[in-house]
Parts: structure tokens; C-alpha cells; sequence
């Protein structure tokens, strides 16, 4: 069952959402090399709950930590830990928070130091399929035109598209449905109706498409360990068009 949300209670996601830009914003400032992975974490956690939220991925089935850190080879499920991070890397944070009973997720891949020209590329198509992904999510349009939309954007740039792991609907759960692929055809799936709330969430490889879980069971990787990226917002399909719920509130 896809829940369909009133306006009022998308503002309530907002403000989930707004909270999770801000601390990938913080996030993204604290960042740099020498710091480990587990420092990036304490940071989005204290800011988290110093406002009244509570992280979204700690204890979801077990899940031991407020951010995911996927670095480089790993697509996503990075475990914060001891790792240190060095200049070169890419490393993609994923939160989410809830916040008055509702959820908000979102991913962006950051850049430690100086990284090299191929993963710069990497980096902006996935958050450019991420945005053809999101201009897609109009009411009266299907699910198979957000993962078309996706799909055709990465593969034109010669890269591949991971296809096990996929975005989902969002609100009073982190995952609700439908899911949102991002690979399919045009005109198919689920038709997306004006209060619906989903994740869109590309991850981008820049060799195959598989992947293979690492021994902690969470950590997700290339099997070719070639570089992989992952954007993601939490978009709300309205009347006036898709609405990013996971950016900051405007100043003023
Ligand atoms: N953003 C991830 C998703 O949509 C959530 C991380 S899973 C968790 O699946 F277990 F780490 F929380
Ligand atoms: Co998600």
C-alpha cells in the first residue's frame, strides 16, 4: 500500500528533511583527511539529537551507527569506524533522521582532498541522473520514468547502474513503498499521485554493476572494485511538481 500524504504532513517531512541537509552540510564542513570515519559520525549524531530528532539508520534491523560512510569502491552501508580518511577518496554519506514521528533520508558523495578528474566525473553525473531522476517525479507520471530517466543519463556517460539495492516511498517509515529502481522503461510501474514521498537514490558505478557484501554483512562494494557514488533527496510529488524535502530552509 503506497501511503498518500496531506500537505501539512509534508511540511512535517520538511522539516525531517531540512535537518538532514544541515547535517550533511556539517558533515561535508567537518570532513578532511586524518579524520576518521567514526569522528564524522559523532558529529551528525550530536547535531542530530541536539534537535529534538533521533538518527533513523541506528538500530534499523541492527544497524550499528547515524551515518553510512561508503568510500570509494563501496556503493553504500559503510560502517563509521577507525578508518581514517585520506586525500583522494570519495566518500559517500548517507543519513537519516526522524524527527515528530517522520522520516527523511538523504546521500551526497563528498570529495577528501584532491580526488582525481575520473571520480570528479563520476561524482557529477550521479548527482545529475539524480536531478533527471527527480524531474521525473510528476503526478500522472509512472516509477519507470524516474529509473529510465536515471538509467539513460549514467549509461550515456559510459558508467553502469547498481540494480540490487533501490530507492523507496517515505513518511512514517524509512521504507515504504513503492520501491524506485533505477533502471526500467518509460510508461511502467506504480502512477505517482500528489502526496506521495519517495527516495530517489542512484548509485553509479563507474565499472560493472555488481556488488558483493563484506563480512560485516552491512558494507556493500564493487565486485571490480572500481569507484561507485550515491546521491540521494527525499522528493514529494505535488500538484505544483516534485518538491526536494532534504534541502535547507531558505534564510529570511
Ligand atoms: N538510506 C538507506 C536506505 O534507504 C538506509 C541505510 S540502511 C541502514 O536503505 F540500515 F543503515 F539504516
Ligand atoms: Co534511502
Amino acid at each position: 500500500m503506497i501511503v498518500v500524504k496531506t500537505m501539512p504532513q509534508i511540511e512535517m517531512m520538511r522539516r525531517a528533511g531540512e535537518l538532514v541537509a544541515r547535517t550533511l552540510d556539517l558533515v561535508e564542513e567537518t570532513a578532511r583527511p586524518g579524520m576518521t570515519t567514526a569522528d564524522l559520525d559523532r558529529v551528525a549524531e550530536e547535531f542530530i539529537r541536539s534537535h529534538g530528532a533521533e538518527p533513523a539508520f541506528k538500530g534499523y534491523l541492527g544497524y550499528p551507527a547515524t551515518l553510512c560512510v561508503s568510500i570509494d569502491d563501496e556503493v553504500v552501508h559503510g560502517i563509521p569506524g577507525k578508518r581514517v580518511l585520506r586525500d583522494g577518496q570519495i566518500a559517500a554519506i548517507d543519513v537519516g533522521v526522524k524527527l515528530e514521528g517522520w522520516f527523511a533520508d538523504a546521500a551526497r558523495t563528498l570529495t577528501i582532498g584532491n580526488i582525481p578528474v575520473e571520480a570528479q566525473r563520476l561524482l557529477a553525473a550521479t548527482r545529475d541522473a539524480l536531478r533527471h531522476g527527480i524531474e521525473q517525479a510528476q503526478a500522472g507520471n509512472r516509477i519507470g520514468d524516474i529509473s529510465a530517466a536515471v538509467q539513460t543519463f549514467a549509461e550515456a556517460r559510459g558508467y553502469s547502474v547498481v540494480r540490487d539495492l533501490v530507492g523507496h516511498g517515505i513518511g512514517q517509515k524509512m521504507h515504504e513503498e513503492p520501491q524506485v529502481p533505477n533502471f526500467g522503461a518509460p510508461h511502467t510501474g506504480v502512477q505517482l499521485k500528489a502526496g506521495m514521498v519517495i527516495a530517489i537514490e542512484p548509485m553509479i558505478n563507474i565499472g560493472g554493476a555488481a556488488i558483493k557484501f563484506d563480512a560485516d554483512k552491512w558494507t556493500v562494494r564493487t565486485v571490480d572494485g572500481s569507484l561507485s557514488a550515491h546521491f540521494e533527496h527525499t522528493v514529494a510529488v505535488t500538484a505544483g511538481g516534485p518538491n526536494i524535502l532534504t534541502v535547507a530552509a531558505r534564510k529570511g
